[in-house]
């Protein structure tokens, strides 16, 4: 059945000429049109806006450019807002299409930003979303998964530590790492929680650096690759997830433990700068060790993480791939806030 949608887009323009301004905005429309497989014909109205410092063109003025000769259209200036892009166009398509809003999809060009992302998730929705973030080891999920959780204001809960904190007791109390009913017996005992939002818990007690040791490095792989290890893990994970309101970081959430999440992010990174990453991270935690060393283990965890037979790292099929080995933290957060405003449905 054919329906009225709305579609966002956004872009940046080279500078405030008037082929710039003109040449972007086609640019946008034009990726915008085929992206949602529309012709001139359904379009029923589009609204373009433009930053203040934008003086030298109407970037509405493209449309016709372009060749939209009938469409209606509306074009305004933005209200300076803090921090936001400069030379920055954006646009609200409406048309007429058989998409659903699930479907549809919105665009952002050249850097352009989800404008007011503090606006981009409401309250109620805020409380009960849940964000899904994937991937190898060292790909930088924990940094960008905590500083998203910190944006939205969402519970944040790292996965890897529940199976680091299980594969720790393991060790302490000397249970064979192949007896995986030993260990599921053992995760029984275990009670997660998490507290202030993202303080995770065992037993009552916060975890310590210990998880995180050479030791334990060595042994997770073993202790994560038992089915029923997994099944009593996932079941503890959905059960700190269940209300909702939570950014989930691990290998097999987007696929198992939060299969209907809206939000699945899959990161990953090249090898060389995962082990930079990995390196760094374990410099700040007091742990130091080679490089080649870091890659070496990276790529034998990430041989046995993707090669288990229980739930294998993988992508989820409707997961969005980033790959962040150019991307700064706050670029990959950034992005995912604008898949999240996008689901959402907010202003841009
Ligand atoms: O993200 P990390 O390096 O702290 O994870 C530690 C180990 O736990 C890693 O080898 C894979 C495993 N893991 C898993 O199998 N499933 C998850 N959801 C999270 C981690």
């Amino acid at each position: 059945m054919r329906e009225i949608i709305a579609i966002r887009g956004a872009t940046i323009c080279e500078a405030n000429t008037r082929d710039a301004v003109l040449r972007a905005t086609e640019e946008l429309l034009t990726a915008l049109l085929d992206a949602n497989r529309l012709k001139d014909k359904d379009l029923v109205s589009i609204v373009f806006t433009g930053t203040p410092d934008i003086t030298a063109a109407f970037p509405a003025l493209a449309a016709r450019t372009m060749g939209l000769s009938d469409v209606p259209l509306l074009c305004a200036q933005e209200l300076a807002v803090e921090g936001a892009p400069k030379l920055c166009v954006r646009v609200l398509v409406y048309a007429e299409s058989c998409l659903s809003r699930q479907e549809v999809k919105h665009l952002y060009l050249h850097g352009a930003q989800v404008l007011r992302s503090e606006l981009a998730l409401k309250g109620a929705h805020r409380s009960r979303l849940s964000i899904a973030i994937d991937g190898p080891a060292g790909a930088g999920k924990s940094t960008v998964a905590r500083s998203l959780a910190e944006a939205l204001n969402m519970r944040y809960l790292d996965t890897g530590a529940m199976y680091r904190a299980l594969t720790w007791q393991a060790l302490k109390h000397s249970v064979d790492l192949q007896d995986d009913r030993a260990l599921t017996a053992l995760l029984e005992e275990l009670r997660f929680t998490l507290e202030d939002a993202s303080r995770l818990t065992l037993n009552g007690e916060p975890l310590g650096e210990e998880i995180r040791s050479q030791r334990v490095n060595q042994a997770v792989s073993r202790v994560a690759q038992w089915s029923s290890v997994r099944k009593l893990m996932v079941a503890k994970q959905q059960e700190i997830a269940e209300f909702g309101g939570i950014v989930m970081e691990g290998r097999d959430i987007g696929t198992e433990v939060l299969p209907d999440a809206p939000i699945k992010v899959f990161l990953v990174a090249d090898h060389a700068e995962r082990a930079r990453r990995r390196q760094l991270e374990m410099q700040s935690q007091g742990h130091v060790a080679p490089l080649t060393d870091i890659a070496e283990q990276i790529k034998e965890r990430d041989n046995k993480d993707s090669t288990r037979m229980a739930s294998p790292l993988r992508k989820a099929a409707d997961a969005v791939t980033i790959d962040c080995t150019l991307l700064s933290p706050e670029e990959v957060v950034q992005t995912i806030m604008n898949l999240v405003a996008v689901e959402t449905h907010a202003g841009i």
